[in-house]
């Protein structure tokens, strides 16, 4: 498919919508009703960030989103180089420097009637709009507590974490919980309450100087990639494996990670405060993802000329 011309710089400032193969403003994007991605979270999609105008590994989400399109037997109209040229378009004409940029592809409209989802034709949609944290720096800086739900994240046989999914209901009853608690947000569990992931994160802990994570049953964050490569880097001590939840509750340092605010300290878990917060581990992660953003390896600078 042909692509529309990329708008010029700040044409929709604030905010870039691609739906239907043409740039709109944020408010004319519109999904339809009958979409399957709608009506039966059959979708997928992928969410990377830009800072002081440049993509951060753009290419990483890239190959995680044609993943899961694959997995899912979804297809997108466009190649990799013409989907990249669409996001730098959504966040070059939302004029926006720090920017959280989405691409989606839903299973689209089968005919009236039908139910085989061959049928549908499937729809893509991305936009950029301005950064969104997971939590914003000011409270990180005063202290996120963290509640580890009883819920259990819906089983990886059944919907396989690693292809980014909107099955969320588990994600989002966890922080009603968490809200009712007192606390700031949740991660939920596996079928052993081992910690898998939270509403936008993977969660880590530090004990005695190692760094752990859980190896399966969660989405393969970008941040989480970044925060593993930099322990390798760095030489600090990393395990990938099971997370009980007592061990997050007696654990050194804990953090979390996303594209929403990188590498995240967590003061609380469940009221009780973390034993280091910030913790040194944390801190030295959280340094490094954010001077990574300046290596020309990871960035993909977004043309602003008018
Ligand atoms: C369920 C879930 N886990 C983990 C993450 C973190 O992934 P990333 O580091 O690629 O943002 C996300 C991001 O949205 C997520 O939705």
């Amino acid at each position: 498919m042909t692509l529309p011309a990329t708008p010029s710089a700040g044409s929709f400032e604030g905010g870039c919508a691609f739906a239907d193969g043409q740039y709109v403003p944020l408010s004319e994007a519109k999904v339809s009703l009958f979409d399957w991605g709608f009506t039966r979270s059959d979708a997928t999609y992928d969410v990377a960030s830009t800072w002081h105008g440049a993509f951060f590994r753009l290419q990483d989400h890239l190959d995680r989103f044609f993943h899961s399109l694959q997995a899912l037997r979804l297809r997108i109209p466009y190649s990799r180089e013409e989907l990249r040229q669409v996001l730098h378009g959504c966040v070059r004409a939302g004029g926006l420097q720090d920017a959280y940029v989405a691409m989606v592809c839903t299973r689209g409209v089968p005919p009236r009637g039908a139910r085989d989802p061959r049928l549908a034709v499937n729809r893509f949609y991305a936009y950029a709009v301005p950064y969104v944290y997971i939590a914003p720096p000011e409270q990180q800086r005063a202290g996120i507590d963290l509640h580890i739900s009883d819920r259990q994240r819906i089983a990886p046989e059944s919907v396989d974490p690693r292809v980014k999914n909107y099955h969320w209901i588990d994600l989002v009853q966890s922080m009603f919980d968490a809200y009712e608690l007192g606390r700031d947000t949740s991660c939920v569990v596996d079928a052993h309450g081992n910690v898998t992931e939270g509403p936008g994160f993977n969660v880590f802990m530090v004990k005695d100087g190692v760094v752990h994570t859980a190896e399966r049953g969660v989405l393969e964050g970008v941040s989480r990639r970044t925060a593993i490569e930099l322990c390798q880097c760095l030489g600090i001590p990393l395990r990938l494996g099971p997370v009980p939840a007592a061990a997050l509750r007696g654990a050194d340092e804990v953090f979390l990670t996303s594209t929403g605010g990188g590498v995240l300290p967590i003061a609380k878990v469940d009221g009780v405060p973390v034993r280091q917060f910030p913790g040194p581990l944390t801190q030295r992660l959280s340094d490094a993802y954010w001077a990574m953003h300046d290596e020309p390896a990871h960035r993909d600078p977004v043309d602003d000329t008018p």
